[in-house]
């Protein structure tokens, strides 16, 4: 299994501050930041656009995991590609193989990473197991998509396990994100079943100390045993 990495999530700051809440997740030595765009259509908010992805990425060199909740990423994907993106995740239920192959493309022309995100209700379709070799990271959300604050929904959790002994039984790399109310609270047993990428909106920003919270929740992540 590949290592632990923190995502920041960065909805979770005063949005008119994103460069701020960037620049928390540089100084709390985040792996990457991780970049909710809603449409309004496939989630029922609306959060930022290419172009600030594309201001953002003039501030820092650190790795942008942009997860798109919008129901028609084709119209968008170049646009965040020239934004500076480096892992675009793509929403398995507004996709199929066909679609799917074609973002691919898309993605690995520029040398980006793929990644593949599917709702707490949504089994990961057969379609994507069969190229989890293509795809970077398998985000596994534990809330509803739309807005931060959530709790964590552990019923996804053995989804998350499923999809850790899939990966580990294959022999794949395909890192697996998890999407959702992480906090110190669940961050051992979300590590436990499989995950190892955490996202953290609230668990980050909404805390006195946001600098010093992601290193406190890679702590508790890295201590973590895997459960076997
Ligand atoms: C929800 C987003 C999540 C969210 C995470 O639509 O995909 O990334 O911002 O925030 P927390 O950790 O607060 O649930
Ligand atoms: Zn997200």
């Amino acid at each position: 299994m590949n290592g632990i990495r923190i995502a920041p999530s960065v909805i979770a700051w005063d949005l008119g501050d994103l460069r701020g809440a960037v620049e928390i997740a540089v100084r709390g030595r985040a792996d990457q930041v991780h970049l909710d765009i809603i449409d309004g259509h496939f989630a029922p908010n609306i959060t930022f656009g290419p172009g600030t992805v594309k201001a953002l990425r003039q501030r820092t060199d650190l790795k942008f995991d942009t997860h798109l909740m919008v129901e028609n990423p084709q119209a968008y994907v170049d646009k965040f590609l020239d934004a500076g993106s480096d892992i675009v995740t793509f929403h398995a239920e507004v996709l199929n193989e066909r679609r799917f192959d074609e973002l691919f493309r898309a993605v690995r022309a520029r040398g980006r990473e793929v990644g593949l995100a599917v709702k707490p209700e949504t089994e990961v379709p057969g379609w994507a197991l069969a190229r989890l070799d293509k795809i970077s990271t398998l985000v596994i959300m534990t809330v509803s998509p739309g807005f931060s604050g959530q709790r964590m929904d552990t019923a996804v959790l053995p989804k998350l396990q499923k999809a850790r002994e899939y990966v580990d039984e294959k022999g794949l790399e395909t890192d697996i994100e998890v999407d959702g109310g992480v906090e110190p609270e669940n961050v051992r047993e979300v590590v436990r079943r499989g995950g190892n990428v955490m996202v953290a909106g609230a668990g980050v920003y909404g805390t006195k100390d946001p600098v010093r919270a992601i290193a406190a929740l890679r702590e508790i992540a890295e201590s973590a045993g895997r459960r076997r």
